[in-house]
């Protein structure tokens, strides 16, 4: 550095100060650095682009947000999800996102990752909410002509679960029916039939209880080979009948006791039981924080006592790194019942290792 700066103070000197000082330093020395509690907040700190709005935008893996809560049953408030996520992922950087259990940084292994900003959706009507979902989804993962290798995908924040339905609606359109690893303490595959009320329209059958029946009824998902991980949810009447409807829709279940039970060899089990009967086919993984104990996700408008350790639901996600990964989502972050941003900072947490996962799939299925 001295001899630069000696250098640099001759050449100044002899050129009578027409060229800066070598050693001068740039606008990006003295001001582009970037401490993780500061910025306008993007996901993880990514660059962030309103990609429904720039058609030029390119981006091998985009985060976008779905502030949507008008399809709970309970309570509400997961429209303001997306928001407390990318506000508890300002600790992930690029700078300083390797992980150890993957032996990789998503961030940087040549994908380019994109905070594609929120889907403006109508908090007023269902019927348009979900036209809008659909399109945007249609927009970001269709409509693009791209740059770069491989099929754009999505990671979505929700919002709540109901958002999963229209992201399946244009994965079908490129992949055809794929196969959904569902994490909840919910079954999530109810028959609207199964709740009759005087007062019900086309519309009010379209909830985040019901949005993996419709997708069962459109035909977008596999007939057999998905998987719920966590479930505690009581069901209906006196028998096991939700069960069997889940059954006939093409799903296994591992209950929240099926994950603790037999330790790490039962986790092991589900992870090659899943691997055994997915193969290759294209897989969606769509996350409702519920799927965690109470104790980890307050800020959720279903919680459920007895869920899953977020450490037992990291350790999954990065054993299915190996399928074949087409999109994922994050649901059901409803911060005004947050403590302490523990629900979001999990949240944030899941992204990461569904991004992982899904870099890391690439690397397995070229
Ligand atoms: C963000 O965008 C800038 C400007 O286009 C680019 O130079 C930079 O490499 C991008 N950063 C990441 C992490 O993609
Ligand atoms: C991505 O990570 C893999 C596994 O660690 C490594 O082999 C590969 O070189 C990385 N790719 C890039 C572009 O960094
Ligand atoms: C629901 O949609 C079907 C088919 O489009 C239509 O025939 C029926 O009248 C609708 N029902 C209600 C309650 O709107």
């Amino acid at each position: 550095m001295k001899i630069l700066g000696l250098i640099g103070l001759l050449v100044s000197t002899t050129l009578a100060n027409q060229l800066p000082l070598v050693n001068e330093p740039t606008l990006d020395d003295l001001w582009g650095e970037e401490w993780p509690f500061q910025g306008i907040t993007s996901f993880a700190h990514l660059n962030y682009t309103k990609c429904l709005l720039d058609r030029d935008s390119n981006f091998d893996i985009g985060i976008i947000g779905v502030p949507f809560d008008t399809a709970t049953t309970y309570r509400s408030g997961a429209r303001f999800g997306p928001k407390s996520i990318r506000s508890s992922s300002q600790r992930q950087t690029s700078l300083r996102g390797f992980n150890t259990r993957a032996n990789i940084n998503p961030y940087q292994n040549g994908s380019i990752i994109l905070d594609c900003g929120d889907i403006p959706i109508t908090p007023m009507d269902n019927s348009i909410a979900l036209k809008q979902m659909t399109l945007a989804f249609e927009e970001l993962l269709i409509n693009r002509k791209r740059e770069g290798e491989g099929k754009p995908k999505l990671i979505a924040l929700g919002g709540d679960h109901s958002i999963t339905l229209p992201h399946l609606r244009s994965l079908k359109q490129i992949y055809g029916k794929i196969s959904v690893i569902h994490f909840d303490a919910h079954l999530d595959t109810w028959s609207p039939k199964g709740y009759p009320s005087y007062w019900n329209s086309n519309q009010s059958e379209f909830t985040h209880g019901s949005m993996l029946w419709m997708a069962h009824n459109e035909e977008l998902i596999n007939d057999e080979n998905n998987f719920h991980i966590g479930i505690r949810t009581r069901i209906s009447g006196n028998d096991l009948k939700d069960f069997d409807d889940d059954t006939s829709q093409g799903w296994t279940r591992y209950s929240a006791d099926d994950i603790w039970i037999n330790g790490r060899e039962g986790l092991d089990e589900i992870i090659s039981n899943i691997y055994h009967k997915i193969g290759d086919s294209p897989t969606f993984i769509s996350l409702d924080v519920d799927c965690m104990d109470p104790a980890f996700t307050p800020g959720t408008g279903t919680i459920e006592p007895g869920g899953m350790l977020p450490r037992e639901v990291i350790y999954l996600l990065r054993g299915l790194e190996r399928l074949h990964l087409v999109g994922g989502d994050v649901v059901e972050v409803s911060p005004s019942f947050d403590n302490a941003e523990v629900t979001s900072t999990n949240a944030a947490q899941v992204v990461y290792e569904i991004l992982t996962s899904m870099i890391k799939s690439k690397l397995y299925n070229k």
